[in-house]
């Protein structure tokens, strides 16, 4: 498939963009400060909190799992059986107390944080993918 060019200068913090690549919902995600201070303070409730499993590019291994702390990259389908996770910008504290956003996916109930990274205690095993992308320019993304 052909890589797929995004603007990515219109998302507001907090704001999600879908995009596809390759038949499959890439996100990209706009994180609030709050957001990025938050993905470390939940750490030990993850199942691969470094991203020790080669979900990502090793340029995102790392604590936001991207280029930019502020913008997440990730592909939209649960690591578990395939399903498409929803983005809960506010009020995932029901699913995990104590941190306001994440994914939820419906079909069984599988919990990711701001970067993707699993919750422990659900059927996913590992995070979510982080597909090859890099700035074309500040405002422009190239993925694939
Ligand atoms: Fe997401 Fe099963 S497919 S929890």
């Amino acid at each position: 498939g052909a890589p797929v060019e995004v603007n990515i200068s219109k998302i507001e913090p907090g704001q999600m963009l879908r995009v596809e690549w390759r038949g499959k919902p890439v996100w990209i995600v706009s994180r609030t400060p709050e957001m990025i201070t938050q993905l470390e303070k939940h750490e030990g409730q993850l199942r691969d909190a470094g991203s020790e499993v080669e979900q990502q590019p090793s340029y995102a291994q790392n604590r936001h799992r991207s280029i930019k702390p502020e913008i997440l990259v990730a592909v939209g389908i649960c690591t578990h059986l395939g399903c498409s996770p929803q983005y809960i910008q506010d009020g995932f504290d029901a699913q995990v107390e104590g941190v306001p956003s994440g994914f939820f996916c419906p079909c069984h109930g599988s919990k990711f944080d701001m970067s993707g990274r699993v919750f422990q205690s659900v059927p996913a095993p590992t995070n979510l993918v982080i597909p090859p992308h890099y700035y074309i320019d500040d405002n422009t993304i190239l993925i694939g």
